[in-house]
């Protein structure tokens, strides 16, 4: 287990200007001294208002939701890792099952992604999760283990450095949560995974997302190896999102 929760929102596609002002005021008057780490995920858009916003704090620290596989050039559309630097960016979320589904990622795209993150300074939040037919096929272990294989294979000892994040597909935007010990069970064996690749694994945060809310996050954040959550519809509502930060110690 490691020493700190982290508590990462993801906003996904959503906000607006005025929105995101309105949210992080809210989550600023709210949050007093958190006992974990906290992160906000947004759009490449808005990092530069949230650099603004928060910049008086120490409190929530800014993440994006990717980065580009290559460093710099004719890559229309990309935004790098130095970039995201650039504005204060300490997380990059990378191989998100949304990214894996509608932009077609794969484990060695993902994996490169981890590395370009980790070059450029910032710690990747890596996804993995089974969809539900994986699940019922009994592929739950086989899936997790060959996506963090491949980030594991080309980060090498590296790999103390970065967060974790299981993700359920099934479990994702559906109100259907990972019961504790369905989510613990799979941690676990991504813990003996990171533990068989280095010797500093416990100090690898592995978070839980997946309709993670605030009335489900103190049983599923009181597991073991569940050091955190990546909170995806509930943190975009601040009260919803104070109470899972409140609940992770
Ligand atoms: O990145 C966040 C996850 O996809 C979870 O999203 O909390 O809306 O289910 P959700």
């Amino acid at each position: 287990m490691s020493a700190k929760k982290l508590i990462a929102g993801n906003w996904k596609m959503n906000g607006s200007l005025a929105a995101n002002q309105t949210l992080v005021q809210a989550l600023l008057a709210g949050i007093g001294q958190p006992t974990c780490d906290v992160a906000l995920c947004a759009p490449f858009v808005y990092l530069p208002q949230l650099q603004a916003l928060l910049a008086d704090t120490s409190t929530v620290e800014l993440g994006a939701q990717d980065l580009s596989q290559h460093d710099s050039g004719a890559y229309t559309g990309d935004v790098s890792g130095a970039m995201l630097r650039d504005f204060g960016v300490r997380y990059a979320i990378v191989g998100h099952s949304e990214r894996r589904q509608y932009q077609g990622e794969t484990d060695v795209q993902v994996a490169i992604k981890a590395k370009r993150a980790l070059a450029a300074g910032l710690t990747p939040i890596v996804c993995v999760g089974e969809t539900l037919r994986e699940r019922e096929e009994g592929m739950t272990e086989f899936i997790v283990k060959r996506q963090l294989s491949a980030v594991i294979h080309l980060n090498g000892h590296c790999i103390s450095e970065i967060v974790v994040a299981y993700e359920p597909v099934w479990a994702i935007g559906t109100g259907k949560t990972a019961t504790p010990d369905e989510a613990q069970a799979v941690h676990a064996v991504l813990r003996a995974q990171l533990k068989a690749a280095t010797e500093h694994a416990d100090r690898v945060r592995i978070l839980y997302g997946g309709s993670m809310n605030a009335a489900n996050a103190a049983e599923l954040l009181a597991q073991p190896d569940i050091d955190g959550g990546l909170i995806g519809g509930a943190s975009l509502k601040a009260p919803d999102f104070l109470k899972i930060i409140a609940a992770a110690r």
